[in-house]
């Protein structure tokens, strides 16, 4: 089994001191930037959009992981793959069409990723868990940095990982929200492939210690 990969959430990094932040993560033993796109209709709240993203592309030197917010998210799929993205992660509940939207991410040549919300189950994926490259596991309800993980998400991560086995799928699990050193070891040996952290990092007095001792911890 390879090492659970840590992404850090620009959302909690110093928005006045980007550059130094990103330069931060590309020094750190960080795997992923995870990018959170919120467009206030589909989450009650308005993170960034386009333009800080390319500002962040343009210096970030390792995957980008963006999570997109917003409803109908078909409309921007080229947009965020001109903008750098490596992996490009929809809502479930976003799509109603969701198979569609999985073929257009990959046609941009990404990475396609669903994402689902704490109420929604995850048999709702047996029939497109094939054609996805990555499942993020909401373990805060979408919107917000900061919050308290949700405990119901390790009897999800299992059983997503029996879901992927069964239909022997390569999908990566992400867990999204409330990530700290206190859940991320229990998450990886549930089968969490990708944890990604954002206050825990970036309001910790050391951020690159902070992910080098979340990385030790799962190693
Ligand atoms: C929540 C976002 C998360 C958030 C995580 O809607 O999708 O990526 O930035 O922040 P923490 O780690 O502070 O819960
Ligand atoms: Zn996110």
């Amino acid at each position: 089994m390879s090492a659970t990969l840590v992404a850090p959430s620009i959302l909690a990094a110093d928005f006045a001191n980007l550059q130094r932040d990103i330069e931060m993560v590309n020094k750190s033993e960080a795997d992923w930037f995870h990018i959170d796109i919120m467009d206030g209709v589909f989450v009650p709240n308005i993170s960034f959009g386009m333009p800080v993203l390319k500002a962040i592309s343009k210096h970030a030197n390792k995957t980008i992981d963006v999570h997109l917010m917003i409803v109908d998210p078909d409309r921007y799929i080229k947009t965020f793959a001109d903008l750098g993205s490596n992996v490009l992660t929809v809502h479930y509940e976003a799509c109603t069409h969701l198979h569609r939207t999985l073929q257009a991410i990959k046609a941009e040549g990404m990475q396609a990723g669903v994402a689902l919300n704490p109420h929604t189950n995850i048999s709702v994926l047996e029939d497109t868990i094939q054609d996805i490259d990555l499942v993020c596991l909401m373990s805060v309800n979408p919107g917000f940095g900061g919050q308290s993980f949700i405990e119901n998400t390790y009897n999800k991560v299992k059983a997503l990982k029996e879901l992927i086995n069964k239909k022997g799928a390569t999908t990566k699990i992400e867990i999204d929200g409330g990530v700290t050193n206190k859940n991320a070891k229990q998450l990886a040996d549930a089968g969490a492939d990708v944890l990604v952290a954002g206050s825990y990092v970036f309001g910790s007095e050391n951020p690159p210690k902070t992910i080098a001792n979340l990385k030790n911890l799962l190693s």
